[in-house]
């Protein structure tokens, strides 16, 4: 993208661990070279401030308003994070600067938390910890063995079919779930594609409903009350997404009184989940504190995706992952 002898500089504005800034540093030192470069780690955002004007790329978790308008020079920015609503405002939205996600990493351990989730429900795994708690024998009694049900045979509908979407489905199939799903518009694939306006037909014909779309103006209470109420009776709602793209009210109201079994919930409207919320006290939702998508070689593998991606900036080649900021994916 630049001429051999300019120097690139670049904003790592992500990991404060040593390890991993070798590692960063060993990496774009291996890419860069004889080109001149610089590469510095701030370790806030005041010192990022100071070091973005002039720099080429940033590296970050979430593009705040202030590294925007001091990154005056800035052609690509790396978002740590497959979600990246927080970073999308309108001026930068405008702008022609390239951003990149790390979707595609998550879709292993989210696949994995998901049939955790799904199994620790259906065994009633929850019941048999009150066993242990209490230490009475409940072999025969309800719900600890009248309630499990097998997860074999059921159908799932994945609402947003990309790359958290398509790991999940696959992972759902080969336990003997049949799959279906949902994205922008129909399209052919190895499990049928519906378009979004087919959400309301199909939603309550599945067991088990999996979320997994980004945030935007379109999906945010996708999961609406009216879409809640029409969910087979008996059935599952997962959401590994984003909270508000279900109105938590009436998904707790569902929990509640039907027609929702359960719930296996990563992520809610606002987090941290106050201690105060209902869904707290529904033995019927699994709760996580927004760690689907976590594993130890994450910010490795963050890093890994920059430097991959970075080969391609310096070669003059079209970034992979790149996010279509007027859509918000
Ligand atoms: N809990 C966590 O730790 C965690 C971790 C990773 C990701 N996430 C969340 O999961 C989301 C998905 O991640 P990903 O990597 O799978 O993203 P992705 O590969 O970009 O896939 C997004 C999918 O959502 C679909 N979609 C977008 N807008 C839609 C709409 N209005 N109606 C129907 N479908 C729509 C897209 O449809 P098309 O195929 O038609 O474009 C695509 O299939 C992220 O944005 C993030 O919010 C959470």
């Amino acid at each position: 993208m630049n001429d051999r002898t300019d120097t690139i500089t670049i904003v790592a504005f992500a990991s404060q661990n040593p390890d991993r800034q070798a590692d960063l540093r060993a990496g774009v030192r291996r890419l860069m070279g004889d080109r001149p470069y610089r590469l510095h780690f701030p370790a806030d955002e005041a010192a990022a401030v100071q070091v973005l004007p002039g720099a080429e790329i940033l590296m970050t978790w979430r593009l705040s308003e202030a590294l925007f308008r001091a990154g005056k020079d800035l052609k690509w920015v790396h978002n740590g994070n497959a979600g990246v609503e927080r970073s999308l405002f309108p001026d930068f939205v405008e702008s022609d600067i390239v951003l990149t996600n790390v979707s595609g990493i998550h879709g292993t351990v989210i696949a994995e938390w998901t049939l955790a989730s799904l199994f620790y429900l259906a065994q009633r795994f929850h019941d048999v910890d009150e066993w242990r708690a209490d230490r009475d024998w409940k072999q025969h009694k309800e719900p600890i063995t009248r309630q499990r049900f097998t997860l074999e045979g059921k159908s799932a509908l994945v609402v947003g079919y990309g790359r958290v979407g398509q790991a999940t489905a696959e992972k759902l199939k080969a336990i003997g779930i049949r799959c279906e799903a949902i994205a922008t518009q129909a399209k052919p694939s190895a499990v049928p594609v519906h378009g979004v306006e087919k959400l309301a037909e199909l939603v309550g014909r599945f067991d088990i409903v999996f979320i997994a779309l980004p945030i935007t103006p379109q999906t945010d209470q996708l999961f609406s009350r009216e879409i809640l109420q029409r969910m087979k009776p008996g059935s599952i709602l997962v959401n590994v997404a984003r909270g508000r793209i279900i109105d938590e009210a009436a998904l707790i109201d569902s929990l509640q009184n039907g027609p929702l079994a359960y719930a296996a919930l990563d992520v809610f409207t606002e987090e941290p989940l106050p201690p105060s919320s209902p869904l707290f006290d529904l033995s019927n939702a699994f709760l996580s504190p927004h760690i689907s998508g976590n594993f130890p070689e994450y910010t490795h593998r963050v890093q890994e995706m920059f430097l991959d991606n970075l080969e391609r900036y310096i070669e003059g080649k079209p970034l992979v992952n790149v996010v279509d900021k007027r859509r918000g994916y």
